[in-house]
């Protein structure tokens, strides 16, 4: 595939998403929850995926949340109908009126969101639209944790405020939920979003505002690995080699946040914490299973008394082992450290700009025996900053001019999220990899629709 196609290529599985949907919607049963799944689809661009999706029954059918005028347009032509989607983030007028005019969910991002969308539904004549407000800043009396400020949603204090402006809007709009999606692995910080959203619902209600859902955004995460020991061993060595009491394990000596200052080490690891066993489905499952900080009942068990529906938002957690990213290795260069040169650059595959540090598996272009070498691994750009890895990588097989790496589990985000034609250099082609008739076929990524197999069996 790479002869013809070019390096770097990437490849998405699209038909491992629907069991990822499905763990979700477990989570969902074992909770007795009902709500949506929407993937973000800002995690991947790639057609196939939402094509697939949009096809896949995942109990009541997964979504997609949206983020952009063309992400709306992406999701509608994927076959995604308007009861599926979800407008996040904030809009330009344009989105705004695509949104309205399809018939999309609005998750509001601020109040002068609402004023604007209310004028375009007068002006344009449009049936009236269904919105969430998205919260933020969430506080909790009685615990001392307040969430960190984000530059997303409308303040939790401003509640009233915002259901002023729905109450004037009423003929316009149509409040069904709130929402929150905070950037955190935190447990604690979404236990008192959700807790507060749950108090702002009572709120609408009391309000005369009859709205029923909570949308808890994303967040749920991946497991990139699978020793959690390794990692242990792997960050404390890293904080010994900043100390200067190992030899280095990175490019110049970087710390990834870590610093020596004076013999004590200082600053914070700024990498995704890669080892997380509680993550995806189970992460959610975590969540609904913790006691809400004040009214000390499981999060789950609340939504479920007060009947109100669930909406999460994952992204990364539904591409979780959906996509690779093939690089050719084009130079190999010995030294005081062996330097690899690969035919991709730090944006084609951006794990090091998002702090995952997974090593990639070789695929030698002949067979030949093991020779464990360690690597820094470079990219094709004509910039000193173009590291695929700013740490020393161990391979199993010495690399060779030919071969191709492969970096596996890059579909959410590190595929083409960052993706730029820096130099000129070729933004990947994509592929879809998918199952037929018991064997595997691949086409190009706009070519793919979910439809070769049944096709086959007619
Ligand atoms: C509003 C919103 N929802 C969902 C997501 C998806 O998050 P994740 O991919 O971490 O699940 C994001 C990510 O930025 C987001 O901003």
């Amino acid at each position: 595939m790479t002869n013809a196609l070019g390096s770097p290529l990437n490849v998405v599985l699209p038909q491992a998403l629907a069991a990822n949907a499905e763990a979700f919607r477990a989570v969902y049963r074992r909770h007795r929850l009902r709500g949506r799944i929407y993937f973000a689809h800002k995690a991947n661009r790639s057609a196939a995926l939402l094509r697939e999706l949009a096809a896949t029954d995942a109990g009541s059918g997964a979504g997609a949340d949206v983020a952009s005028l063309a992400e709306l347009q992406h999701a509608l032509g994927a076959g995604f109908g308007p009861g599926r989607i979800m407008a996040t983030g904030p809009k330009t007028r344009e989105f705004l009126w695509l949104a309205a005019r399809s018939g999309v969910i609005v998750n509001a991002d601020s109040l002068d969101e609402l004023d604007e969308l209310a004028a375009l539904v007068a002006a344009h004549r449009l049936p009236r639209v269904r919105v969430m407000v998205r919260l933020s800043g969430f506080a909790s009396p009685g615990v001392q944790l307040v969430s960190r400020r984000s530059r997303f949603g409308v303040p939790s204090a401003l509640l009233a405020a915002a259901l002023d402006r729905l109450e004037k809007h009423t003929d316009r709009l149509e409040l069904v939920g709130v929402s929150y999606h905070l950037d955190t692995v935190g447990l604690a910080e979404k236990a008192i979003a959700l807790e507060s959203c749950l108090a702002a619902l009572d709120e609408c209600r009391r309000r005369d505002l009859p709205a029923w859902s909570v949308d808890i955004g994303g967040g749920f995460g991946v497991n990139y690995l699978a020793d959690g020991e390794q990692w242990e061993r792997y960050t404390s060595e890293l904080a010994q080699a900043v100390l200067g009491r190992r030899p280095p394990m990175t490019w110049n000596g970087h710390g990834y946040g870590l610093r020596n200052q004076g013999g004590t080490l200082r600053g914070t690891l700024g990498l995704y914490p890669a080892y997380r066993p509680v993550a995806g489905p189970s992460y959610l499952d975590r969540l609904l299973a913790t006691p809400a900080p004040e009214r000390r009942r499981p999060l789950g068990t609340l939504l479920l008394d007060s009947m109100i529906d669930l909406d999460v938002e994952p992204g990364r957690a539904l591409l979780d082992q959906c996509g690779l990213v093939l690089a050719r290795v084009l130079e190999v260069r010995d030294g005081p450290d062996t330097l690899v040169r690969l035919d991709l650059n730090a944006r084609d595959v951006s794990l090091e700009e998002h702090g995952v540090l997974m090593d990639p598996v070789v695929i030698p272009r002949e067979e030949r025996a093991a020779e464990p070498t360690e690597v820094y691994l470079l990219g094709n750009l004509c910039l000193e900053s173009d590291l695929i890895t700013r740490r020393r990588v161990s391979l199993p097989v010495r690399p060779r001019p030919g071969d191709l790496l492969a970096f596996v589990n890059t579909a959410g985000y590190f595929m083409d999220f960052s993706a730029t034609r820096a130099l000129h250099q070729p933004i990947a082609r994509k592929v879809a990899l998918f199952r037929t008739g018991g064997d595997w076929g691949w086409c190009l990524d706009e070519q793919y629709w979910p439809v070769h197999e049944r096709a086959e069996a007619a």
